[in-house]
């Protein structure tokens, strides 16, 4: 069953896409993007378990990672009910880099293994010329990585479809790229959904942006739901699995409430055709994040 098929069937946040090898992901991901481990991040993500979420999207730039950790642990709830995301930060992409920086991560996740490890962005800055042949060598080690049982998926994000030929042995499993209503990169969705890779989508609500805008809300309306809940089924009705950050309770409840409306067709069509809205300005060959 391919994604869109899959994502047709969920009744509740708890349900999953089955990637490639059968591996179960919950088809609703919790952003750790600003949740810092400074500022008490660990409650936050300790209320964020209390809300039901089991998937959380990590990464080695985030500064998020002692905060999932310390909740995991302390929720008492079996590691094996959890989903963690981690991915490579684009400064670390050698094979001794990325080892480095997995066992940190391990370290401050507290706990011996990833569920999914990603190559955070393919190139290290825009004058990065030769980022296909590092993505090569990174790629063999990621392989490594999940043959030693550090990871047990691996996958790229920000990989627009001429990165990934570079990419030799193994299809990455996912890719998380920027995916909104106003933003559907329709040409990477499409060789994702023709090669197997589930297409996470981040930045989901287009960092609160969509809403406000009147022809989301008026279509949250009609259905008696909130913009974000209508953002959020927007990609699970395109088979993406969308990612959302929250720090507040209710809000991280209600964006879990997803399943007793449908869009319809002509909703998602509308809602398709508003032109490019709420991009974050970022972008994986031309505008990278921390460029210098
Ligand atoms: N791979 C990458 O390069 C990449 C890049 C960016 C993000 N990501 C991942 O994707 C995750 C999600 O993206 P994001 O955090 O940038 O943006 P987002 O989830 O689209 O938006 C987060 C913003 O929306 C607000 N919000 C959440 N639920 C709401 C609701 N129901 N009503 C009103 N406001 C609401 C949050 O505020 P409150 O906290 O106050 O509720 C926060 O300001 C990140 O946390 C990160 O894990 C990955």
């Amino acid at each position: 069953m391919d994604f869109l098929e899959q994502s047709s069937h969920f009744k509740s946040a708890d349900d999953c896409y089955e990637l490639a090898d059968g591996v179960k992901i919950p088809c609703l991901g919790f952003g750790t993007w600003k949740v810092f481990d400074e500022d008490g991040g660990a409650a936050v993500i300790k209320e964020a378990i209390s809300s039901g979420y089991r998937h959380f999207d990590a990464a080695a730039f985030y500064r998020s990672e002692k905060s999932v950790g310390q909740a995991v642990k302390e929720s008492g709830i079996p590691r094996d009910q959890f989903f963690i995301t981690s991915k490579i930060w684009k400064d670390d992409l050698t094979p001794e880099l990325a080892r480095k920086s997995l066992q940190r991560t391990l370290d401050d996740l507290k706990t011996d293994y990833v569920d999914l490890l990603l190559i955070h962005w393919p190139r290290s800055s825009r004058r990065d010329m030769n980022w296909q042949e590092k993505l090569t060598e990174l790629w063999g080690e990621f392989q490594q990585f999940k043959q030693q049982g550090l990871v047990r998926e691996i996958g790229t994000a920000n990989f627009l479809p001429h990165h990934f030929a570079c990419l030799k042995g193994e299809r990455p499993a996912v890719n998380q790229i920027e995916f909104h209503i106003g933003y559907e990169q329709t040409e990477a969705l499409q060789y994702c959904r023709e090669h197997g890779i589930l297409v996470e989508g981040w930045a989901a609500l287009g960092r609160a942006e969509l809403l406000t805008h009147f022809q989301i809300k008026a279509i949250a309306m009609a259905h008696g739901i909130t913009p974000a809940q209508l953002c959020l089924k927007f990609c699970l009705q395109k088979g993406v699995l969308p990612l959302v950050k929250s720090a507040d309770a209710q809000r991280m409840r209600s964006n879990r409430d997803l399943f007793s409306f449908t869009l319809t067709a002509n909703e998602m069509h509308v809602l398709s055709s508003l032109g490019q809205i709420a991009w974050s300005g970022e972008h994986p060959d031309t505008a990278i994040p921390f460029d210098r």
